[in-house]
């Protein structure tokens, strides 16, 4: 019974591994660097690329597979549906094309007996599990809002094209939509700018409480008025793909220095209103939003690996149930 993660090597792709670790799983490492994975010592598999990948994945059957090699939307498809029949997925997509694409592989995914989940990630768990909770045994609520606020440590080194395109591509979705900041007062007192973003917390939002009428505000979402101003322009400029690829290989290239995370906490917080006035809030307290994100992802391999995924194409708290993010070290303060 295999665990593979995707782009072993990288900075979540080695966290994860870590995580599966202190679980006593040995994950199979994949990657495109032959020496460097040989020189892990551990079990490995070299794939470079999302087609060459999904021809392992056929003909070696892993029980699991962990994509953490980014460009969700254009890559996952593929790698997912190499998992059927009855292998499992799972990614960290957090923007909404990726995330609605892997969704749309529902009834293939149910009819081969796998479960697929995205957006195992820090953003869309840590809302979709506090609107899950409040909205348990409840008739549809009206309206939700979230807000998703990580609190995030740089280790340094360059951005790398993973992030870097999950970054633009952000971007794009801000400038094309979006509610406008607001402060958000944390329950531990400190205060955060927040600004609206159609991102993948939307669609997992959407499922949890039945509702269709989502805002979500995330703390990634830039808020100064300067940068929102020339949102648009540069929206409608990465959208050309020859722009798009330009602007990932130079962010891909920047250099970040080490930094510690800038709040105690990440959070993930919920308003549910229904037609009645009825009004209920809650939050997700977490620690360093990549640890959280790492052991949310290892958690969800580890119970796939084990079949208690609902069969289908999920987000991790309809896949799995909302404790998982308390599994994963988070708090529930409803
Ligand atoms: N939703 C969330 O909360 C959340 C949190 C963290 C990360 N993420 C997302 O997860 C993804 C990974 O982030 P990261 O920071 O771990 O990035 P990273 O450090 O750049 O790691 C990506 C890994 O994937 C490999 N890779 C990339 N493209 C590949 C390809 N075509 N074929 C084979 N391997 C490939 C890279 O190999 P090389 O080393 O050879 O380049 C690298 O090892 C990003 O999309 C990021 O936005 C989401």
């Amino acid at each position: 019974m295999e665990i593979w993660v995707l782009g072993a090597l990288g900075r979540t792709g080695r966290a994860i591994t870590a995580e599966l670790a202190a679980r006593d799983l040995t994950a199979v490492l994949v990657g495109r660097h032959r020496e460097r994975l040989a020189a892990t010592g551990a079990k490995y598999v070299v794939a470079d690329g999302a087609a060459a990948i999904a021809a392992e994945i056929r003909r070696r059957r892993p029980a699991v597979v962990v994509n953490t090699i980014g460009e969700y939307a254009a890559t996952a498809p593929a790698i997912a549906r190499a998992c059927l029949p009855g292998g499992h997925y799972v990614d960290m997509a957090a923007d909404l094309p990726a995330v609605r694409r892997l969704l749309d592989l529902h009834d293939e995914a149910l009819s081969g007996g796998s479960t697929f989940v995205t957006g195992a990630g820090f953003g869309v768990l840590a809302t979709e599990a506090v609107v899950a909770k409040l909205c348990e045994g409840r008739a549809t609520p009206s309206h939700v809002q979230v807000d998703a606020l990580a609190s995030v440590a740089s280790e340094g080194g360059t951005v790398g094209v993973a992030l870097a395109a999950s970054i633009v591509d952000a971007m794009t979705a801000v400038s094309a939509r979006g509610a406008k900041p607001r402060t958000l007062v944390l329950p531990d007192g400190e205060t955060a700018k927040v600004a609206g973003i159609p991102s993948g917390e939307l669609l997992a939002a959407q499922r949890a409480s039945g509702t269709p009428d989502v805002t979500v505000f995330s703390g990634l979402a830039p808020t100064a008025p300067a940068v929102r101003a020339v949102l648009p322009l540069l929206g409608r400029l990465v959208s050309i793909p020859a722009v798009r690829r330009f602007t990932i290989r130079r962010l891909a290239a920047v250099r970040t220095k080490p930094a510690p995370r800038p709040r105690t906490h990440t959070w993930g917080h919920a308003v549910v209103t229904w037609p009645d006035g009825t009004r209920r809030e809650g939050w997700l307290r977490a620690d360093e939003a990549m640890d959280f994100t790492a052991a949310v992802v290892a958690e969800t391999a580890v119970r796939l690996a084990r079949g208690e995924g609902k069969p289908g194409a999920h987000t991790p708290a309809s896949a799995l149930g909302a404790d998982v993010a308390e599994a994963a070290g988070g708090t529930f303060l409803l």
